[in-house]
């Protein structure tokens, strides 16, 4: 039998409870399924860091190198400065594990839990490609005359041709596989009759960020000409941030940097219904990726079997996918959008209707 082997790294607050519920669906979609998965447990985080000062000893970075994938639930801790988890633990295995790629799908599964009502579920369903290596993430910039009246701070965006063609290369490819080439339904006739099935959104800020975004868009148009099926399109990700409320459906596939992706891809977890739902894989096509739920810790709702596992689950899906089982990622994502639409009342933490517990042995008992 198929035997994966998938590093786990629980994390902080609510992480291990959602990720327990992501294992338990997993395991039921690999029973059903055919395939094995052997689970590896580690205990990086904020309580480890606090009884033993240690946060990814560089050994640690080695060890994850071997895995293809790692399911990971929630960094950051209360009692622990704000940065210390984020880089030294998340930012570190993306870059360290060369995760250059940021994927957020966002899916309405259910119109209640929208704050556009009168939007449904075929209008929001685009893909956020984000580049997760570079921009302003690098630390690249410091300090002059640090804690006096002529203190200058200067924060870098670093952009490598070699780092926004990969990206850009993973985005092309996606769009161009997306709907297995059946036209997007968001194209005008004239797209449709010049070849086009699937729509690339370059998401920046070329009227203002004129060295970053140029070669983004040189890049984007060079590289676009080799997929003659993709119709690009450029918005600023201010204007982004206003259609994602107002005009979802106008959105296919978007790439963007890294610091734009991480704000859009927040409010598209909105528009979506909500942290509850939202999953994110950091991807190396080439190596090892690592799968997330977007919520965060969640440190209020810790210890209390009521947050809701479903951005987990969704995260464990995508996670299978990438894995080659397409079966049981299409099986866990039809069985969570059933299950929202005929049992759970609220997404929220609290207002389902149900325990974490309870959603993960639904979700788990229907994929079976
Ligand atoms: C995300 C998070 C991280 C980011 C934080 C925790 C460093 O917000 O995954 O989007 O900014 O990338
Ligand atoms: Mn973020």
């Amino acid at each position: 039998m198929k035997t994966h082997s998938i590093a786990v790294l629980p994390g902080d607050g609510t992480g291990p409870e959602v990720v327990r519920e992501g294992v338990k669906v997993a395991e039921a979609a690999a029973k059903k399924f055919g395939f094995k998965i052997d689970w590896h447990y580690y205990d990086f985080g904020g309580e480890r860091y606090l009884k033993t000062g240690e946060v990814l000893p560089d050994s640690e970075v080695e060890e994850f190198r071997r895995y293809r994938t790692i399911f990971l639930g929630a960094v950051g801790h209360p009692k622990v400065k704000p940065g210390i988890l984020e880089k030294g633990l998340l930012l570190r295995l993306r870059f360290e594990l060369e995760q250059y790629i940021n994927l957020r799908p966002v899916k309405l599964y259910r119109t209640v839990d929208c704050p556009l009502k009168d939007k449904g579920p075929e209008h929001i369903d685009f893909v956020v490609v984000r580049e997760n290596n570079e921009g302003l993430y690098t630390g690249a910039g410091g300090f002059l005359f640090k804690g006096t009246p002529h203190e200058v701070a200067i924060q870098e965006s670093v952009n490598t041709r070699r780092g926004v063609d990969r990206c850009l290369k993973y985005a092309f490819e996606l769009a161009k596989k997306r709907r297995g080439g059946k036209p997007w339904k968001g194209l005008k006739p004239e797209d449709v009759s010049a070849g086009k099935t699937t729509q690339l959104t370059l998401c920046g800020k070329t009227n203002v960020l004129t060295f970053a975004f140029d070669l983004w868009e040189r890049a984007f148009h060079e590289m676009g000409a080799g997929y003659p099926t993709v119709k690009r399109d450029y918005a600023h990700v201010d204007a982004t941030c206003m259609w994602f409320v107002k005009n979802p459906e106008w959105f296919d596939v978007i790439v963007t940097d890294n610091m734009f992706g991480d704000i859009i891809t927040d409010l598209a977890a909105m528009i979506q219904g909500g942290l509850g739902v939202a999953a994110g894989g950091n991807i190396n096509p080439e190596g090892c990726s690592m799968f997330e739920p977007m919520g965060g810790s969640a440190p209020k709702y810790t210890g209390q079997n009521v947050i809701n596992p479903l951005a987990a689950i969704n995260a464990a899906g995508m996670m299978l996918d990438s894995l080659g089982e397409h079966a049981a990622a299409t099986a866990i994502e039809n069985t969570v959008i059933k299950i929202i639409n005929t049992k759970i009342k609220s997404l929220a933490a609290g207002k389902m209707g149900y325990s974490t517990t309870q959603v993960g042995d639904l979700v788990a008992e229907a994929v079976a």
